[in-house]
């Protein structure tokens, strides 16, 4: 081998090296966060084979399924709403699912959950800071689902932590998708003065699904 391929032969492996180092990396946070959440063993039974359909839900059903199809060339994601019980969640979850078969990470909370994360690492014994769970929320998964916006106890902080959230992905043309009982002036009116800011960039990001129909929970 002369002294070019030889060099060339170490750029290459050194690059392989640093590429591989990176992906364990996120793999490593991913796992450690995962496990850490309990995030995502709620959904993991609800599938599209198991979405009935009717003539109610058929068009949020195939938009549903548009979704995973074009995955991961979309940057515009879902806004699921409705009213209790009409199916947003087990839309969602069989959205999570699917692409989770695929192969891709996926990150299902429901918004309570999700904060509950962040804000345990305030603690003085955690192992990983605010910045690195929203960036493994944001960056290091491919999709992230937030369950029940709304529900969750609003405060200033838990607003600012919704808001970096959804900048995050807004900047990086990443697809979210988000289930709620609310309509924008009722999300805009729970974020405080958040609001504006996070509502106009969640109906930018999403195409909207609207829900209707009866409670499944009560068939
Ligand atoms: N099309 C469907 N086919 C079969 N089961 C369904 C369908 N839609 C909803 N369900 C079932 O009905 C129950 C309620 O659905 P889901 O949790 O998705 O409602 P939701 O719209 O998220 O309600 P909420 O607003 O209370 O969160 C779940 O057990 C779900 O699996
Ligand atoms: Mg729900």
């Amino acid at each position: 081998m002369n002294i070019d391929d030889f060099i060339r032969e170490s750029i290459r492996r050194n690059e392989e090296e640093a590429r591989e180092f990176a992906m364990k990396k996120k793999q490593e946070r991913i796992a450690a966060i995962l496990e850490k959440s309990g995030l995502g063993k709620r959904f993991q039974k609800r599938t599209f084979e198991g979405f009935k359909q009717t003539d109610k839900n058929r068009g949020a059903y195939l938009k549903a399924l548009d979704f995973c199809n074009a995955f991961p060339d979309n940057w515009r994601g879902l806004l699921i709403t409705g009213p209790v019980g009409t199916g947003k969640t087990h839309l969602a979850a069989a959205i999570a699912n699917k692409l989770i078969k695929e192969l891709y990470t996926v990150m299902f909370g429901n918004i309570t959950d999700i904060i509950t994360l962040v804000k345990s690492t305030y603690s003085k014994d955690s192992e990983v800071s605010e910045m690195q769970v929203i960036q493994t929320l944001t960056q290091d998964v491919d999709l992230l689902v937030i369950d029940d916006l709304g529900k969750e106890y609003s405060s200033k902080n838990t607003n600012t932590v919704l808001y970096q959230i959804i900048n995050r992905l807004y900047e990086d043309e990443k697809p979210i998708i988000i289930t709620t009982n609310y309509n924008s002036e009722q999300l805009k009116s729970k974020f405080g003065e958040r609001g504006e800011a996070i509502v106009s960039r969640i109906t930018e990001m999403t195409v909207p699904i609207i829900m209707t129909g009866e409670d499944w929970r009560l068939k």
